[in-house]
C-alpha cells in the first residue's frame, strides 16, 4: 500500500534514522509541538523539519541550511518571494485585502480574462477556487449539470485532491483505503503507465487501453466525463501520442466529456503553458491550481468550454476565497513574470541541458523529463527513499512518486549553476555518498 503512494511516507524507520542523525534539539522540540497539536495523518504530521525561510529555490530550516526546494509542492514556478509577486500582493493587501461574495473586483476580471486567452481551444469560461482538490469538484459538478449524467472513468493510481468526491474518482490506497463509501458511478481504468503490464507490452499496450476506455464508455453509455491527468505527474509519464487523441475521439462519440487534471503540470512546468499542448487535443475542461498562486496563496481554475456554463441557477463553487484579491493579484504576476522572463523557453532549454545530465547518472534504471520537470526511477523504493534522504543531508529536496521515482521539479527560474549544483548532489547520492 505504501509502494505507489502520492509522496514520501512520513513514517518507518528510514525517517527516523535520518532525523536522529539531522535533526537539532532545538528544531526537535518545534516538531514535538507540531506533532502535540496537529492531528497525525500520512504523507504530512508528523513533520520532517522546521523552516523558517524560503527565497528563490531555497529554502531556509531552523538550523539555519540552505536546501534547494525541487519539491515545493509544485506551487514554485517563479521561485520563493519573487520581488513581482510580492509587490502585486503586497499591493493588492494595502487596497483590496479581500473580496466578499457578489463583489467582484479588476484582478478577478483580469486573470479570468488572462486564463481563457492563454488556454487553447473554446475553454474560455473560468470559475475559481481555494484548492485544486475544490475545483476537481467543481469540475465533476460542471459535467453532471452539462450532460445529465453523473458517471465518470478516471484511472487507478490518480490523484485529484484529498476530500471525498476527489478521492472517489482518485486511484490511491493511501486515500481510498478505509475511507467507507465513496461517490457512486465511480469507475476506474488501469493507469497508461500500467498498459503494458495489463494490457501487453508488445508496444500496443496504450492502444490497447484506449479500445478499453472506449469500451467502458460504451458499455456503460451514460458516463459524464474522463477524468485525468494528461502526464501523471508523480511519476511524469506520458503516453504514446496517439493515446488521448484517441480517448478524445471515445468521450466525442459517446457523449462524455474529457476534463484534464492540470493542477501541478500547468503555467509551464513541462515547457508549454499548459501540459495538454503536448498531448495531441484539447479537453472540455482544464484544472489549474498550484503555482497559479505565485507560491503564496491558494489558487486553483476551472476553465471551461464555453458552451458548457450551463449551471446558471446551480451553485458549483460556492467558496468564501472565491474571487480572492489577493489570490488573483498573485496570479496575474505570476503570469506576467513567467511572459516577461521567457519562462517557457527557460523551462526547454534547461529541461532539455538538465535531462541530458541526468541520462548520464548511472544508478537510474531510467529518466525522463518535460520541461524543467524530471522523474529518476530507481530500482525500488528502499533505494529512493536512501537516495531521497542522502539529498536532504546534502541540501537537496524533492518528492518520490510511485515508491521509486524521483520527482524533481524545481522554480522554472532556476539558474544553470543552481542546477548543475543540485543534480551533483543528486549524482553523489546515488552512487550511494
Ligand atoms: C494531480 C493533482 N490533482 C489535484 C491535487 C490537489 O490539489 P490541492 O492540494 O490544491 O487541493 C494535486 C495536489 O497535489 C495534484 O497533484
Amino acid at each position: 500500500m505504501q509502494d505507489r503512494s502520492e509522496g514520501d511516507i512520513n513514517f518507518g524507520d528510514a525517517r527516523a534514522g535520518w532525523q536522529r542523525g539531522y535533526i537539532d534539539a532545538e528544531t526537535q522540540a518545534l516538531l514535538d509541538e507540531d506533532a502535540r497539536w496537529f492531528l497525525h495523518q500520512a504523507l504530512s504530521t508528523p513533520c520532517l523539519n522546521v523552516i523558517e525561510r524560503a527565497e528563490g529555490i531555497y529554502l531556509i530550516d531552523t538550523a539555519g541550511r540552505r536546501i534547494m526546494d525541487f519539491h515545493g509542492n509544485t506551487v514554485h514556478q517563479v521561485g520563493y518571494g519573487h520581488p513581482r509577486v510580492i509587490e502585486a500582493v503586497t499591493q493588492q493587501l494595502a487596497t483590496l485585502p479581500f473580496s466578499p461574495r457578489r463583489y467582484t473586483n479588476r484582478a478577478a476580471i483580469d486573470l479570468a480574462r488572462r486564463l481563457a486567452e492563454l488556454a487553447p481551444g473554446q475553454l474560455n469560461k473560468v470559475l475559481f477556487a481555494p484548492s485544486g482538490t475544490a475545483a476537481i469538484g467543481m469540475a465533476l459538478k460542471l459535467a453532471r449539470h452539462a450532460t445529465g449524467r453523473h458517471k465518470t472513468v478516471s484511472m487507478w493510481d490518480a490523484f485529484h485532491g484529498a476530500s471525498l468526491d476527489a478521492i472517489s474518482i482518485g486511484g490511491e490506497a493511501i486515500f481510498r483505503r478505509d475511507a467507507g463509501p465513496l461517490l457512486p458511478g465511480t469507475e476506474h481504468v488501469p493507469p497508461p503507465a500500467l498498459a503494458a503490464r495489463f494490457f501487453g507490452d508488445d508496444g500496443r499496450g496504450h492502444e490497447r487501453l484506449a479500445d478499453y476506455i472506449d469500451y467502458v464508455l460504451d458499455v456503460q453509455g451514460d458516463v459524464a466525463a474522463v477524468i485525468a491527468e494528461p502526464v501523471r505527474w508523480t511519476t511524469l509519464e506520458a503516453p504514446p501520442a496517439d493515446f488521448w487523441p484517441r480517448v478524445r475521439a471515445s468521450c466525442d462519440r459517446h457523449g462524455a466529456l474529457l476534463i484534464f487534471d492540470e493542477i501541478p503540470s500547468c503555467l509551464g512546468r513541462t515547457g508549454t503553458m499548459f501540459a495538454c499542448e503536448q498531448v495531441g487535443c484539447v479537453p472540455d475542461m482544464l484544472v489549474l491550481g498550484k503555482g497559479l498562486g505565485g507560491g503564496v496563496f491558494p489558487m486553483a481554475a476551472l476553465i471551461a468550454r464555453e458552451d458548457l456554463d450551463v449551471a446558471a441557477d446551480r451553485a458549483l463553487g460556492h467558496y468564501t476565497h472565491e474571487k480572492s484579491s489577493v489570490g488573483c493579484a498573485a496570479a496575474l504576476a505570476t503570469l506576467d513574470v513567467i511572459r516577461d522572463e521567457d519562462l517557457l523557453r527557460r523551462s526547454r532549454e534547461l529541461g532539455a541541458y538538465g535531462l541530458e545530465r541526468l541520462r548520464r547518472m548511472e544508478s537510474a534504471v531510467a529518466v525522463r523529463g518535460l520541461g524543467l520537470s524530471f522523474g529518476v526511477e530507481v530500482a525500488g523504493s528502499a533505494v529512493a527513499e536512501a537516495a531521497m534522504y542522502r539529498c536532504l543531508t546534502n541540501g537537496l529536496s524533492f518528492k518520490i512518486g510511485g515508491g521509486n521515482v524521483l520527482t524533481l521539479c524545481p522554480p522554472l527560474t532556476i539558474t544553470q549553476t543552481e542546477l548543475d549544483a543540485a543534480f551533483e548532489v543528486l549524482a553523489l547520492s546515488l552512487r550511494g555518498a
